[in-house]
C-alpha cells in the first residue's frame, strides 16, 4: 500500500502548489489560432493562448516570462527540426510560434502552464505539414485564402482597381517602359507568373530591391497554385503614377493622394513576415512582446529617433532641443542636410526599437516617404502621434485619428500643444494607445500581410483582358536550395484538418 500512498502525496502537493501560486484555471484558459491547422500555410505558423482566472475573468498580467512552456514534435516521434517560440504579451496573454525546417508527418503541440497542459492540450495535428521552403503547391489560390481566413477584399485594394478594366498588358509593358524607364531614372521589373512559375524581367539602374518581389511571389507560389499572370513592380521609394488620364496599373510600396499607384504592403513588413523567426528580428510579433514598462511606468516625454530624410524631421529634433521636458528627438544619422551641432544637436547612436517603448508618446514622422515603422509603433503599448500626410501604406485608411492616433499637423506646428493635451487626458490617451495596438493584432498578422498580397493580386488578374506573349528575356526566378525533402503531395488532396 506504499507506494499508491506516495503517489497521492506527490499528487497533492503538486495541486497544492499550482493552487497557491495563482488563480490560473488550466481548464477555463484559452488556445486559439490557425497554427492548430495543417493546411494554415505561411512561413511561421503560431497561435494565441489566453490566460483565465478560476472565477472565468482573463488574466491581466504577465504571470512571469517561463509560465508558459511549449513543446512541437512531429506527430509520429520522427526526429524534425522545429523551432517554437512562446512571447509573453505581458497582459495574460502569449504569441506561440514555430517554424518548420523540416517537413512533418502530423504535429504534436502541448502548451503548458507550470507544467500543466492548459485548455485542449496536447493538440494533435494530423497529414504532412510542409515547411516553407517546399515548392509544393497543392491549393489553388482561393483554398489558401480560405484556410488561412482571408477578408474577401479590402478597401484600399477596391479603391487602387476601380480605374483599371480590360488591361491590355502588350500596351502596357510599352507604355511603362517608355513612362518609367526614360534615362533610367526609375527601377522596375515586369513579373510574370507563368505556370506557377516566377519570371521577371526589370528596369533601371538600381533594381537590387527585386529581391523583395522575388522573395513574395516565390513564397506565395509554393504554397497556391496562382493562374498566369503578370504586372510591374516599382522598385523605388516613390510612387510613379501621376496621372489619372490613361494611368497604367504599377505596383509600389508606398502609395500617396496625388498618384495612382497600386498600393503592396511595404517590402519591409512583407521581409518581416517572411523571415520571422529567421533573419529579421523586427516583426509585429517580437514587437507585441517587447512593449516596455506598463503604461504607468512609461515616461510622459514623447520620443523619436531617426535620419535626416525630410525636413521636419529637423524641426522636431530643433523643438525637442527647445523643449527637452516635452520632446526627446535625435538625429542618428545626417546624409540629406548639412551637419548644424546648434541647432539640431549632436548625432546619437541609434536606440534599440524596442526601446522606444519606455515612453507613451511615439512621434511618427514620414521619412523618404512613409515612415514604415508605423506598424511596430502601432503594436506596441505607447499613443502614435502621426504626422499628417500624402503618403500612405496598405492599411492606413482603416484607421481613425483619435481612434487608434493622435494625428499631428505636416508642419508640426501643433505637437507641443497635442503632447500637453495628451498629458491632462492620460485615460483617453491610453485607450487610444490600446485601440492602435489592439488594431495591428488583429489586422497586420503575418496571414494579413500574405491575405493582402493575395486579394491584390486575384483581383489585379482579373481584370487583365491581354497577356503579353512569352517569356523571351526574362529570367527564371528560382526557389532557393532546399536540403529537406518535402514529399510533396502526387496530386491535389485538401485534406481533412482536426484540431
Ligand atoms: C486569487 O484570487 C483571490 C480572490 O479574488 C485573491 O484574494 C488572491 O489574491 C488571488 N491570488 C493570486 C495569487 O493572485
Ligand atoms: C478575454 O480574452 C479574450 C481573448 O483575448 C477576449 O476575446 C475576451 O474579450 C476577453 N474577455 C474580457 C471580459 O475581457
Ligand atoms: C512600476 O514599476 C515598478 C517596478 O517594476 C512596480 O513595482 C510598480 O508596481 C509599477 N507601477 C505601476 C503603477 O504599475
Amino acid at each position: 500500500m506504499l507506494l499508491p500512498g506516495t503517489l497521492f502525496l506527490i499528487a497533492l502537493a503538486f495541486t497544492f502548489y499550482v493552487d497557491c501560486t495563482s488563480n490560473v484555471s488550466v481548464q477555463k484558459s484559452r488556445i486559439w489560432g490557425p497554427g492548430l491547422h495543417a493546411d494554415f500555410l505561411v512561413p511561421v505558423r503560431y497561435f494565441y493562448v489566453q490566460l483565465v482566472n478560476k472565477d472565468g475573468s482573463n488574466v491581466t498580467e504577465s504571470v512571469g516570462e517561463d509560465a508558459i512552456t511549449v513543446s512541437v514534435v512531429s506527430g509520429d516521434g520522427s526526429p524534425s527540426r522545429i523551432w517554437s517560440q512562446v512571447l509573453d504579451r505581458h497582459d495574460g496573454s502569449y504569441i506561440v510560434r514555430y517554424r518548420l525546417y523540416s517537413t512533418t508527418s502530423g504535429l504534436q503541440i502541448s502548451v503548458h502552464f507550470k507544467g500543466r497542459h492548459i485548455a485542449g492540450s496536447p493538440y494533435r495535428i494530423a497529414g504532412n505539414i510542409y515547411h516553407d521552403t517546399c515548392d509544393c503547391p497543392h491549393q489553388t489560390v482561393e483554398q489558401w485564402a480560405q484556410f488561412v481566413g482571408c477578408p474577401a477584399t479590402y478597401s484600399q485594394i477596391r479603391e487602387d482597381l476601380e480605374i483599371f478594366k480590360d488591361l491590355d498588358m502588350t500596351k502596357v509593358a510599352k507604355e511603362a517602359v517608355e513612362r518609367y524607364n526614360r534615362d533610367g531614372q526609375h527601377s522596375l521589373c515586369h513579373y510574370k507568373i507563368v505556370e506557377n512559375k516566377v519570371y521577371r524581367k526589370c528596369y533601371g539602374q538600381h533594381v537590387g530591391f527585386n529581391m523583395f518581389g522575388d522573395a513574395i511571389l516565390l513564397s506565395l507560389t509554393r504554397k497556391m497554385l496562382f493562374p498566369n499572370f503578370e504586372f510591374f513592380l516599382n522598385l523605388g521609394d516613390w510612387p510613379l503614377v501621376t496621372r489619372k488620364q490613361n494611368p497604367l496599373p504599377v505596383f509600389s510600396w508606398c502609395g500617396s493622394k496625388q498618384t495612382f499607384d497600386i498600393v503592396l504592403p511595404t517590402y519591409d513588413i512583407t521581409e518581416a513576415t517572411l523571415e520571422m523567426m529567421g533573419r529579421v528580428s523586427l516583426d509585429l510579433f517580437s514587437t507585441q512582446a517587447n512593449t516596455g514598462p506598463n503604461w504607468a511606468n512609461k515616461s510622459n516625454t514623447a520620443f523619436w529617433r531617426g535620419r535626416d530624410s525630410r525636413r521636419e524631421r529637423l524641426d522636431l529634433v530643433e523643438m525637442s532641443l527647445k523643449n527637452p521636458d516635452l520632446i526627446d528627438a535625435r538625429l542618428t544619422n545626417m546624409f540629406f542636410f548639412p551637419k548644424n551641432p546648434e541647432k539640431f544637436g549632436e548625432l546619437v547612436k541609434q536606440v534599440s526599437f524596442f526601446d522606444f517603448f519606455k515612453h507613451k508618446y511615439q512621434l511618427n514622422i514620414d521619412g523618404t516617404v512613409a515612415a514604415y515603422r508605423f506598424p511596430y509603433l502601432l503594436a506596441g503599448d505607447s499613443v502614435v502621434f502621426k504626422q499628417d500626410s500624402d503618403y500612405y501604406e496598405h492599411f492606413y485608411r482603416e484607421l481613425t485619428p483619435y481612434v487608434h492616433y493622435i494625428p499631428i499637423k505636416h508642419d508640426l506646428s501643433d505637437v507641443i500643444e497635442k503632447i500637453k493635451w495628451a498629458r491632462e487626458n492620460d485615460e483617453e490617451v491610453h485607450q487610444i494607445a490600446k485601440n492602435g495596438q489592439h488594431y495591428a493584432r488583429a489586422h497586420l498578422t503575418p496571414a494579413d500581410i500574405l491575405c493582402y498580397h493575395v486579394r491584390v493580386f486575384q483581383h489585379y488578374a482579373s481584370l487583365i483582358k491581354k497577356g503579353t506573349k512569352g517569356i523571351k528575356e526574362f529570367d527564371l526566378v528560382n526557389n532557393p536550395d532546399d536540403r529537406d525533402k518535402c514529399n510533396c503531395p502526387k496530386k491535389k488532396v485538401t485534406k481533412h484538418t482536426e484540431l
